[in-house]
């Protein structure tokens, strides 16, 4: 297991593996890394000889009242599953590395952004495609794993990538989720053990509007009625908001002729939790 803290080393690593006729993999994540990071790292090593994982907490996709500084961090441990998921590289470079003195560049993708989680963290979207943008220049991949479970984020990434041109495959998979069905997440780490019981919540209500759905029922507004009734009975949730939206432009339908997805984001406590489920028309 190599250990890449500096963007021209990584860079370095990433030509040589492509001399050697490798395929390169980049699985980017923030760390403090669980199953569902793992399953990604899995992935990626089925499609390509050489996966490199990377780890960075990325100031700029925070607000400014969000949990940047106490996101947890746990990078000895990171690198240990990394290793044991099959990964050969951690790319872990410094906010300093990452942004020098006098940086002053940005990705921005336009309406993908301005839903979701776009109305209630403006800033996050543009963070996350600058940081993935500078990740890919870093580590030169042909192909990138990212999760389900950051729906809005895949798209965006995939809009930024054909937009841009940027010769990259990108790859999505599909969310893990604890025996009990709470998808997993750093976050969760957070959650209170009253918070983590109201929590299962949001998997169930997503549940129940799959089958809904796969049984016959079209009327978008009936579903998400259904979902924010349930969520809504559960004392401790705080509902940021709860979407059927068209899987390609995340704008909101009535009406699900053609596959949809179903997106929340609801507070337990402090913590801000994200789901979905992808709804198929029966
Ligand atoms: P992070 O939240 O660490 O997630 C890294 C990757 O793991 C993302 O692609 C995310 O969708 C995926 N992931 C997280 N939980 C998952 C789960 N339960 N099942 C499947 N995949 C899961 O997303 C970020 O970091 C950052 O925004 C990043 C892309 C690294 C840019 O900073």
């Amino acid at each position: 297991m190599q250990i890449i803290h500096s963007v021209t080393e990584m860079q370095r690593y990433s030509d040589a593996r492509r001399r050697q006729q490798q395929r390169v993999a980049v699985v980017p994540t923030m760390g403090y890394l669980h199953e569902g990071h793992l399953s990604l790292v899995r992935l990626a090593k089925e499609h390509a000889d050489t996966v490199i994982v990377t780890i960075f907490v990325n100031p700029t996709q925070f607000g400014p009242t969000e949990d940047y500084t106490t996101y947890p961090r746990d990078m000895e441990r990171d690198v240990k599953l990394v290793t044991s998921a099959g990964a050969d590289c951690v790319y872990a470079p410094t906010p300093e590395e990452m942004y020098p003195e006098g940086y002053q560049t940005a990705v921005r993708v336009d309406k993908l952004t301005q839903h979701l989680c776009g109305i209630t963290r403006p800033t996050h979207f543009e963070g996350v495609t600058t940081v993935v943008t500078k990740l890919f220049n870093a580590t030169k991949p042909h192909l990138a794993v990212f999760g389900e479970k950051d729906f809005q984020q895949l798209q965006v990434i995939r809009r930024m990538v054909r937009d841009l041109d940027v010769d990259i495959e990108i790859i999505g998979a599909p969310i893990v989720r604890e025996p009990d069905g709470l998808a997993m997440s750093s976050r969760n780490k957070y959650l209170s053990a009253q918070e983590r019981t109201a929590a299962l919540v949001l998997a169930r209500s997503l549940f129940e509007i799959r089958n809904m759905c796969a049984q016959g029922e079209s009327d978008a507004l009936k579903l998400s009625r259904h979902v924010w009734q349930t969520i809504s009975a559960e004392p401790l949730a705080k509902i940021d908001y709860i979407k059927i939206c068209d899987l390609e432009t995340l704008e909101d339908i009535t009406h699900i002729r053609r596959d949809a997805v179903a997106a929340l984001a609801v507070f337990f406590g402090k913590t801000r939790l994200i789901d979905n489920s992808i709804l198929k028309t029966a």
